[in-house]
């Protein structure tokens, strides 16, 4: 039983992430979507609404559960016996900064993995950024964020 966790600020979970989650589904057999804090960015969800719109979009895949954590990712996935943290890579850009991260937990625990899924080609200029930054100005989501939280997140994005 291999249990991986998939971590990250998910402010708001995007149609990418949504891709990565029901690819990295396929291939373990637990898989934990675990939101947590990046201490360079401030989010605009309350982490109870991002682990709630995960929640909803994920609600059809019976091995993945959402939690969140505001300590080490790999205290995390210690306490949930993970043996893999999976990351989603976009671009050549993403990879200097993950390749960092996933030194730097493996320096902190050499018995974790950290696993790249390369992001489809369409997601591939999708952030949750560019989202907010779309949704705010009044420019149209859909087709970059699930359905479902399309109406909500649209709603949040101007009231800011
Ligand atoms: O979606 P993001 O913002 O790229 O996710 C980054 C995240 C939350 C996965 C990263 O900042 C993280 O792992 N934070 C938890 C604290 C930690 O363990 N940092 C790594 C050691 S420096």
């Amino acid at each position: 039983m291999i249990t991986a966790i998939y971590p990250g600020s998910f402010d708001p979970i995007t149609n990418g992430h949504l891709d990565i989650i029901q690819r990295a589904a396929t291939i373990y057999d637990r898989l934990v979507v675990t939101v947590m804090s990046n201490s360079s960015k401030k989010p605009i969800f309350s982490l109870q609404k991002r682990v709630e719109f995960i929640e909803k979009v994920t609600g059809d895949i019976p091995n993945v559960t959402v939690e969140s954590y505001s300590g080490l990712l790999v205290d995390f996935a210690r306490q949930k016996q993970a043996k893999v943290i999976i990351k989603g890579l976009r671009a050549v850009s993403d990879f200097e900064y993950e390749f960092q991260m996933a030194l730097m937990n493996r320096k902190l625990n050499n018995e974790i993995e950290t696993m790249f899924l390369m992001t489809q080609s369409q997601y591939s200029y999708l952030s949750s950024s560019v989202v907010k930054e779309v949704a705010k100005l009044g420019g149209c989501i859909k087709e970059l964020v699930p359905e479902s939280i399309e109406a909500e997140v649209i709603q949040h994005c101007n009231q800011k």
